[in-house]
C-alpha cells in the first residue's frame, strides 16, 4: 500500500504541474511580520472559573470517550473515520466541518500526553453559533469525545462560544494554538479542561454551567494579534509545529483559491513558557516568510535537516478530485513539486509525527471524511 500512491504520484505529476502552474518561490521580509501577545490575558476569569468548575485531565476526557472511530478504506498509510450510528453521524453532518489536526507528537517530543497517543481535530459549526469543538481521539482505544472551545468571562464568571473557522490547530505542552483567520492565533489551556452540566445553553445558566450538551469545555488563555501591516494583511488559515528546528518553531500559511497571496510564515517558539519566542515584551518577530503562490493550500508541515526546511503542503483541488501534496526545500531554486491525487478530497491542516514518519491530516467534505497519515519519506 505504501508504494502505490508514489507510483500514482509520479505518473500524474507532469499533468499536475501542467494544470496547476506553480509560481516561483519568493522570500519575503520576515522582520516586518510581528505578532503581539496577550499572554495569559484570560487568567483573572480563569481563576474565577477554577473556583466554580471541576477540572479534568486529558486522560479523563479520553476515558469518557463516547464515540468509536470507524474503519476507512483508502490507500493511505494509516486511516480511519468518524462515528456514524443511528441518530448520530459525524461522517456526513453539515452542522460541523472538520478542519485542524494536531497530535500528542506536537504536544511532547516523546509523542504521548499522559502516556496516551492522542489526535486532536477541530470542527467549526456551520449555520449556528456553537463555535468550535475539538475531537479528542484515543488512537489505541479507537474512540473519541468532542469537547467545546470557550472564551472565559469574568462577569458571572461565565464563558461563551468561539465563533471562528479554526482552520488549523497545534498542541504544545498544555497549550492548544488555534488560528483565527483575520486575527492571529488564539491559545487555549488543556491543563484546565472543565466539566460542565448537561443542558443546551452556553455558559452560566441559572446556577448551572452548560455547553450545548458537551460534557467538557477548554477555555481560552491568551491571544496573538497581528502586530504589523503585513501581519494584518495575512490570513491565518493553518498551523503546524516543526520539532526538527532549534528551537522548535511554528509554520502558518494563508489559503487562497487561486494562490494569490498564498504565503507561509515561521516563528520560533519557547519550550519553557509554551508561548512564541518574544523579542521585546510579548512581541514575536517572524524568522522566515515566503510567497509560494500555490492554489488552495490547506495545510503545511516542515521537516528540517541540516538547517534546511523541507515544506509539505496539503492542497485541495476540486470537490470531486483528490487533493495534491506539494513539496519544496529551502535553498532550492526549483519550483515546488506537485504530487497530484495523493491526498483525499478536501484535505486540510497538516501535522507531522516523527514517531511514525507520517504527515497527518483529514478530509472535510461530508460523505468522505478520512483522518489519515501518509509517509513523508515517500515524497
Ligand atoms: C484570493 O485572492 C483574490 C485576489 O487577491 C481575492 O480576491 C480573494 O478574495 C482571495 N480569497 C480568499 C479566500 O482570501
Amino acid at each position: 500500500m505504501t508504494r502505490l500512491p508514489k507510483f500514482l504520484a509520479l505518473a500524474t505529476m507532469v499533468a499536475g504541474m501542467a494544470t496547476n502552474a506553480l509560481a516561483a518561490v519568493k522570500e519575503l521580509n520576515a522582520a516586518e511580520f510581528t505578532l503581539n501577545g496577550k499572554v495569559g490575558y484570560y487568567e483573572p476569569a480563569l481563576k474565577k472559573l477554577d473556583g466554580v468548575l471541576t477540572k479534568v485531565t486529558v486522560s479523563d476526557v479520553l476515558a469518557s470517550a463516547n464515540h468509536p472511530t470507524k474503519a476507512y478504506s483508502g490507500d493511505f498509510n494509516t486511516q480511519f473515520t468518524w462515528d456514524k450510528q443511528s441518530g448520530y453521524d459525524d461522517q456526513n453532518t453539515k452542522s460541523w466541518y472538520p478542519q485542524g489536526l494536531t497530535t500528542s507528537s506536537d504536544a511532547y517530543d516523546k509523542g504521548t500526553v499522559e502516556g496516551k497517543d492522542v489526535i486532536l481535530a477541530s470542527w467549526y459549526s456551520k449555520g449556528s453559533s456553537k463555535g468550535v469543538r475539538i475531537s479528542f481521539i484515543d488512537v489505541a482505544g479507537k474512540k473519541y469525545r468532542n469537547v467545546l472551545l470557550v472564551v472565559p468571562e469574568e462577569e458571572g464568571p461565565s464563558f461563551h462560544s468561539v465563533k471562528i473557522h479554526a482552520g488549523g490547530i497545534m498542541w504544545y505542552g498544555d497549550k492548544l494554538y488555534v488560528v483565527d483567520t483575520a486575527n492571529g492565533i488564539r491559545i487555549f489551556d488543556t491543563s484546565r479542561i472543565y466539566e460542565v452540566d448537561v443542558g443546551d445553553g452556553i455558559g452560566k445558566v441559572g446556577s448551572k454551567y452548560q455547553a450545548y450538551n458537551y460534557k467538557y469545555v477548554i477555555p481560552q488563555w491568551g491571544h496573538y494579534l497581528p502586530g504589523s501591516k503585513v501581519a494584518d494583511s495575512f490570513k491565518y488559515s493553518f498551523i503546524s509545529l516543526d520539532r526538527t528546528t532549534t528551537p522548535d518553531s511554528i509554520v502558518m500559511g494563508q489559503y487562497n483559491e487561486t494562490g494569490a497571496n498564498n504565503r507561509v510564515v515561521r516563528f520560533d517558539i519557547d519550550a519553557s513558557t509554551r508561548t512564541l519566542k518574544h523579542t521585546t515584551g510579548t512581541t514575536a518577530v517572524a524568522t522566515k516568510f515566503y510567497y509560494f503562490g500555490v492554489e488552495k493550500m490547506q495545510g503545511a508541515a516542515s521537516i528540517t535537516v541540516n538547517g534546511k526546511s523541507k515544506y509539505f503542503f496539503s492542497c485541495s483541488r476540486t470537490a470531486a478530485n483528490r487533493g495534491a501534496l506539494v513539496t519544496w526545500t529551502e535553498g532550492s531554486t526549483a519550483d515546488p513539486r506537485e504530487y497530484s491525487g495523493v491526498m483525499s478530497t478536501g484535505p486540510e491542516d497538516f501535522s507531522y509525527r516523527k514517531q511514525t514518519g507520517e504527515l497527518w491530516t483529514l478530509g472535510e467534505h461530508p460523505g468522505n471524511r478520512p483522518v489519515y497519515g501518509i509517509k513523508a519519506s515517500d515524497y
